[in-house]
């Protein structure tokens, strides 16, 4: 039965390459277009977004913007009033508390009556107003105006941060600057630090410890900051509001307790007024490794502080970066070309590459950070990445597989080098899973797969962090039951449902994991496991709404370890009902951020066996799509990406295309409030993307489900073969009117498959989409639809 591997797909190659081989170089581009026209880095970050707005190079470790008072989780929000500091490292997207955030320093244009104590130190104190309107980015540079008249502008490199700080008053008599740095980070996590100053240079440098923002443990951060434009007139200490002279250190322990301080405290070197236009330069280097690291990082990068020069580089890093795809956006908004290029950015973010930079093992393998969360990221992020940049991709899934070596678990999320919550099930067994299929390069897979069978074999002690809990009764009664006995290790009891449903698609990734590198035996196992989620089906199980029945039957239910049914609401944690009930609270419920009948539909491996479950394809089109019209999904959160596109499975893509402009632009758009929840690192600007592209990727699998894409045409280069993959619609209609496929043909050759694999994008090849403004039949045969475990 379990004949899932599309064996087919990979005779069709040997004609692709024959008939459509093109060069990237042939590939039209608009020579008036510069991509960094279409990136808007303040998308998504008011109203809880949570982007990060400022200046970074792609998976860079240093990341520099003003850190402001309020949703403050990337430092800046929109929807904010006054600046703190201006810090060098962030997250961005997350949910959980504030990241990073360290070592931020401050700019007095000089002291009331220049008396040091009449200047404001500590953090809500020194707090200053920014000027609406200010505000100015793109990528590698962020700009903002502050009340007390200084214009700060900043760059990047891949470990330090360049500011550049502009005095509006240029007469002004009493201008001394004052540059400021505070050993505090944005969650107030600190527990010891040390900053100090050196009297002849002012150079400021120091250390602290840190918690992270969603994780356990804690983390050992450096920094060191010189200046250039200014010559020094006087340096020393403060804490709280008090500062003096001479002094050139100041350290912070905590009682050893672990408990974070929030005093306030740092070094200081003040100014006399700077030399030319009225500016300072201000240089940071960060590293988790050492003060004299930091410094290096940054006296190696930028030795030169040439601000302008800083900028070009990173301009032309993010121009190269994003140029795996071209468009033809002739006739589309340039709101939209802005929606899908600033998603394409905010997915090269994170993770960041730290390599070099890890204290806590040698390896010669790359490290990657601030996998935050692969819950999230699994849904798109990745697969994005792995079209539009399979390099990193693989060294991202190494670093998975090196973390997995020495820390014996592979992460479902981490960040500033610390263990992060696991949300659901082992994710990072899905994007190995897929790397496997895609044929991501340089992985070793044997220990890829001794890393996700362990995920699936051996409980941890502390399963909040990695790996699963419960396995024992996973192996044994086949489902995670309500109020389960697992005295093998501790974790969250809760989302009984949600685990299910993660655990057993984990289990059929690793079974194709198994099948691809001959492990047969293994193979049968876990593809057993997948079919877990059919033990937590209860077959008669209805919902209403208030008192009014939706007529739908079969739902995911909870259930207890002797096999008797328990009972969720199945609107439970949707919007329609304690939306906010469902994440890691001890007093968590059975589904995780999302209600039953959201993951009822999480069956990404047997689309055939859950739409039989429901009902056949009829009744499975008319319950996906009241999930998507009764306000019962939250598009804002990943696990509902998929469900815009499985009318596919029922032979209905017309559907799924009229989804994805159902929820583009209303839900993701240019506005600073514009995505629908936390981006997420990316997430949630993966998922436009991939929506706007046409092909979206099923997680886990070589399957990418056909819509026609936004543009006209679109053209992705794969980095690792060269090979062009371009999708043509015929008959284009910008208003989005003719959205429906009539007809395809790959490379010449009828298609009639609603889906495609990866093959496509590696080999290259040329798509044609012929739309019409009617659902036609193409793609709604049996034969034509993605594949399932259980066949059809
Ligand atoms: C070329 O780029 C310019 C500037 O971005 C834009 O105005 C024009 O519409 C583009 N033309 C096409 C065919 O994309
Ligand atoms: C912002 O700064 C202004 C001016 O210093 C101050 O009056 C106000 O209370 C501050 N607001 C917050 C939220 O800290
Ligand atoms: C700068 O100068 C202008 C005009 O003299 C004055 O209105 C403004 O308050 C000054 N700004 C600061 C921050 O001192
Ligand atoms: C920054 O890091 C990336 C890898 O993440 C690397 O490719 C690039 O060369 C680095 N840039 C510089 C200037 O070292
Ligand atoms: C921070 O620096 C101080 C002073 O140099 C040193 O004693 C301390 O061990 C350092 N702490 C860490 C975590 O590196
Ligand atoms: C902070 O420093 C104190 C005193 O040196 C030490 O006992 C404690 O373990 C340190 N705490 C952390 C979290 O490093
Ligand atoms: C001052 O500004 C001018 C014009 O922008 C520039 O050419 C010059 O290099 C700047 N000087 C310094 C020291 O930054
Ligand atoms: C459920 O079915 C009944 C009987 O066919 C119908 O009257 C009712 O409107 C349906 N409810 C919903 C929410 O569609
Ligand atoms: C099964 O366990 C549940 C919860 O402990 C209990 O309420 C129920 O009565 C049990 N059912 C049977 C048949 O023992
Ligand atoms: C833009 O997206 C946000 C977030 O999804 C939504 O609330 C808003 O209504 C959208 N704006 C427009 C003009 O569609
Ligand atoms: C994987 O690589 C092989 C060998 O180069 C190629 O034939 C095949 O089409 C590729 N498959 C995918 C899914 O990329």
């Amino acid at each position: 039965m379990l004949s899932f591997i599309p064996r087919k797909l990979l005779q069709v190659t040997a004609t692709a390459l024959s008939t459509a081989t093109l060069v990237w170089g042939q590939v039209s581009s608009n020579s008036s277009f510069d991509v960094l026209d279409y990136v808007d880095p303040f998308i998504g970050t008011s109203n809880g977004g949570h982007s990060f707005a400022g200046a970074s190079l792609p998976f860079g470790m240093a990341k520099a913007v003003a850190d402001t008072i309020g949703e403050n989780q990337a430092g800046f929000a929109y929807d904010t009033t006054n600046v703190t500091g201006f810090s060098h490292m962030h997250d961005s997207g997350t949910g959980g508390s504030p990241s990073l955030g360290n070592f931020p320093i401050f700019v007095h244009p000089g002291c009331p009556s220049d008396a040091l104590d009449k200047c404001t130190w500590q953090q809500s104190d020194r707090a200053v107003l920014w000027t609406p309107g200010s505000p100015n980015a793109h990528p590698g540079y962020f700009s903002i105006s502050l009340q007390n008249g200084i214009h700060a502008e900043m760059t990047v490199t891949n470990h330090s941060a360049l500011y550049r700080f502009t005095f509006a008053n240029a007469s002004m008599e009493s201008l001394s600057p004052v540059v400021l740095v505070d050993l505090m980070d944005l969650p107030q996590s600190r527990t010891n630090g040390t900053a100090s100053v050196d009297p002849s240079t002012g150079r400021l440098s120091g250390n602290g410890t840190f918690n992270p923002s969603f994780g356990i443990g804690s983390y050992d951060l450096h920094f060191c900051a010189d200046f250039k434009g200014a010559s020094v007139r006087d340096t020393g200490v403060w804490t709280n509001n008090r500062a003096g002279v001479g002094q050139t250190s100041v350290s912070l322990t905590s009682d050893g307790s672990n408990t974070p301080a929030t005093l306030s405290a740092g070094a200081f070197t003040r100014f006399h007024a700077p030399t030319a236009n009225n500016t300072l330069l201000v240089r940071v280097g960060v590293s988790f490794i050492s003060v004299e690291q930091a410094c290096f990082n940054a006296e190696n990068e930028q030795p030169d502080f040439d601000f302008p020069g800083t900028v070009s580089e990173a301009e032309n890093t993010w121009r190269k970066k994003l140029d795996s795809f071209r468009i033809n956006a002739e006739g589309v908004s340039s709101d939209l070309q802005k929606v899908f290029w600033s998603g394409m950015y905010r997915a090269m973010i994170s993770p960041q590459d730290y390599t070099g930079e890890n204290p806590l093992w040698q390896s010669d393998e790359p490290y990657y950070d601030s996998y935050y969360c692969i819950w999230d990221s699994f849904r798109g992020e990745h697969q994005l990445l792995t079209l539009a940049d399979p390099l990193s991709q693989s060294r991202m899934l190494r670093s998975l597989v090196d973390i997995y070596r020495h820390e014996g678990y592979l992460p479902d999320c981490r960040m500033s080098l610390c263990k992060g919550y696991t949300q659901g099930g082992s994710n990072a067994d899905v994007l190995l899973t897929e790397a496997l299929l895609k044929n991501i390069s340089d992985i070793d897979w044997a220990t890829a797969y001794e890393a996700v069978v362990k995920d699936a074999e051996v409980e941890p002690a502390n399963w909040n962090v990695e790996g699963r809990g419960g396995l024992t009764s996973w192996k044994t009664l086949n489902y995670i039951p309500t109020d389960d006995y697992d005295p093998y290790g501790v974790g969250l009891h809760t989302r009984s449902i949600s685990r299910t449903v993660e655990y057993a698609y984990d289990d059929f990734c690793i079974a194709e994991m198994a099948l691809r590198l001959g492990h047969q035996s293994d193979y049968e196992k876990y593809s057993q496991r997948a079919t877990n989620w059919q033990n937590m089906f209860k077959a008669d199980q209805k919902s209403f709404i208030g008192i009014v029945n939706t007529n739908f039957t079969g739902f995911l239910q909870p259930r207890y370890p002797n096999g008797t049914w328990g009972y969720q609401d199945p609107i439970f944690c949707s919007p329609l009902l304690s939306f906010t009930s469902c994440y890691l609270n001890a007093n968590g419920h059975e589904t995780y951020e999302g209600s039953a009948w959201l993951y009822t539909f999480f069956v990404p491996q047997d689309m055939a066996a859950l739409i039989t479950r429901l009902g056949g394809p009829s009744a499975f089109t008319s319950r996906l799509s009241y999930l998507h019209d009764s306000g019962l999904l939250y598009v804002g959160d990943e696990q509902a990406f998929l469900t815009v596109f499985q009318f596919h499975y029922a032979g209905r893509p017309a559907l799924s295309a009229e989804r994805t402009h159902f929820y583009i632009p209303t839900q993701f758009n240019t506005s600073t409030s514009g995505i629908p929840g936390n981006d997420d690192s990316g997430a949630m600007g993966s998922f436009a993307v991939l929506s706007m592209m046409g092909l979206f990727p099923v997680h886990g699998q070589d399957v990418y489900l056909i819509n026609p894409p936004f543009f006209k045409e679109i053209s992705i280069q794969n980095k690792a073969t060269g090979k062009v993959a371009t999708i043509k619609n015929i008959n284009f209609d910008p208003t989005y009117k003719s959205i429906y496929i009539q007809s395809a043909r790959r490379d010449g050759e009828p298609w009639t498959k609603n889906w495609i694999g990866h093959d496509f994008f590696y080999e290259g090849g040329v798509l044609e989409l012929e739309l019409g403004s009617k659902e036609s039949s193409w793609g709604t045969r049996d034969e034509d639809l993605p594949p399932s475990m259980s066949g059809r």
